[in-house]
């Protein structure tokens, strides 16, 4: 047998429900700051991505899908796409927009990464990318959407945590510092700390493998920070304060990219486990000048799209969303009844299906039981006289007759008293 590709994965059933579900709010939410959709090629030439995302990090050394077209040029399947945005506006004068430029994406990524919960080769991120303007009210108002999203979702028990890393000027008198604070320790660093010690030292603190007390004891670049990037910084928290935005300032959050440059964030959810972003994101000022274009500063996030779904998932909110399944049973002769009653029901937002095979109303009603309707609505010759039909009601085993033309109410009833009762008995966190 032929199965996936190993960390690549079909999504169906329920999890593509709640995928196509999540992605409405996600573009809804998108849409209500101002931002518009931009569809960027899943290839890129390699060079795109060693000179954005950075040649020493994790996703460009050992990460990326990269190999050489029939052309003889290097080209990899995108490992993110805020690098993919940069190129475009850079390409496409996006500069002669208003700015701030906003563009929204989702789309397939791909990362060479050991497969776990969580952590897929193939896998997708919903993004956006605020560009052109360096407003610390923006990054504010960019976290603020990320925590919008969460709240929209139902989402409970979210942490937003955020950090600046310094820009050009601040950010290389830190790295000596923390390289002298680090010296004593270099042998109890594990292999890869040992080689960002000399080329990014910032990444050992977020390093897994590094004891908290370890990381504790080091500097903190916040205390090491530039006038500008620590008026911008203080700004932003200002701003998510004012704006009732929860949030921790975590010294330890540096982010797995290069481009990064003041504010970063990430947004964590317990229920994912040792993968607990859910999204990340910071601000890029530098990106567009490092692939060519003119100094543009810039600031987006990325949400893992199968992350997402997880927690929505553990925390069983999108469910209650869900439409009920209605399956129609007809007696001989009345297909155009049952077709006609299950385009009404339909067009008030149930998914219906009208049972194809049609014979004995019990061999309907167990083709229902094992589809897992949660009502059946039995179109029998008599009823259909009468102008009414029977409602049964699968979970509670009940049958009542109800005019035709009441039935979407009926239904609309009753499924709404069950989702209450169902609400009301859930354990509040
Ligand atoms: P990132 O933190 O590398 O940032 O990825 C963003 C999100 O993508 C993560 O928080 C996670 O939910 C998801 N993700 C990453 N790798 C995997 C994986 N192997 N499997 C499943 N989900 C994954 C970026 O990519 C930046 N481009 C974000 C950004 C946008 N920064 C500014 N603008």
């Amino acid at each position: 047998m032929i199965k996936t590709v190993k960390g690549c994965k079909d999504i169906y059933g329920e999890d593509i429900e709640i995928f196509r579900s999540v992605e409405k709010v996600l573009r809804d939410s998108a849409r209500s700051y101002g931002f518009k959709e931009i569809v960027p090629p899943t290839l890129e030439y390699s060079e795109l991505f060693q000179r954005s995302v950075g040649e020493d990090t994790d996703i460009v050394e050992k990460e990326m899908y990269t190999f050489t077209d029939k052309g003889g040029r290097s080209v990899t399947l995108r490992p993110e796409m805020t690098a993919s945005v940069a190129r475009a506006y850079v390409e496409h004068h996006f500069e002669t927009l208003p700015s701030p430029v906003k563009l929204f994406y989702i789309g397939p990524c791909f990362r060479y990464e050991k497969p776990q919960k969580g952590r897929y080769r193939e896998f997708y991120q919903f993004g956006v990318e605020v560009l052109n303007d360096e407003s610390p009210y923006l990054d504010a108002e960019v976290i603020a959407l990320a925590y919008e999203i969460g709240e929209k979702l139902h989402l409970k028990d979210l942490k937003v945590k955020i950090n600046s890393i310094g820009c050009k000027k601040c950010r290389p008198h830190y790295k000596e510092v923390l390289r002298e604070a680090l010296k004593p320790h270099y042998e109890e660093l594990c292999d890869d700390c040992k080689r960002r010690f000399y080329t990014n030292p910032l990444r050992i603190l977020d390093c897994k493998r590094e004891s908290k007390a370890l990381k504790d004891s080091l500097p903190k670049i916040t205390d090491y920070l530039c006038d500008e990037c620590r008026a911008h910084f203080e700004k932003v928290q200002k701003y998510l304060s004012e704006f009732g935005i929860p949030f921790e300032t975590d010294n330890t959050l540096v982010r797995g990219l290069d481009y990064y440059t003041k504010t970063v964030f990430e947004v964590v959810s317990n229920d994912l486990g040792a993968q607990n972003a859910v999204l990340g994101g910071g601000r890029y000022d530098y990106l567009i000048e490092e692939i060519g274009g003119r100094h543009t500063p810039g600031l987006g996030f990325a949400i893992g799209m199968e992350r997402l779904i997880e927690v929505v998932k553990s925390q069983k909110s999108a469910q209650n969303e869900k439409e009920e399944l209605v399956y129609i049973a007809y007696g001989k002769g009345l297909e155009k009844e049952a077709y006609l009653t299950a385009k009404r029901l339909r067009s008030s937002g149930f998914t219906v299906i009208v049972d194809s095979k049609g014979g004995a109303f019990g061999k309907q009603l167990a083709r229902s039981r094992k589809r897992g309707a949660h009502f059946t609505v039995v179109i029998g010759e008599d009823e259909f006289k009468k102008g009414t039909v029977q409602l049964k009601d699968m979970e509670k085993q009940t049958q009542t007759e109800v005019k035709k033309e009441e039935l979407t109410e009926a239904i609309a009833q009753i499924s709404e008293s069950k989702n209450g009762a169902k609400e009301s008995n859930a354990p509040r966190k």
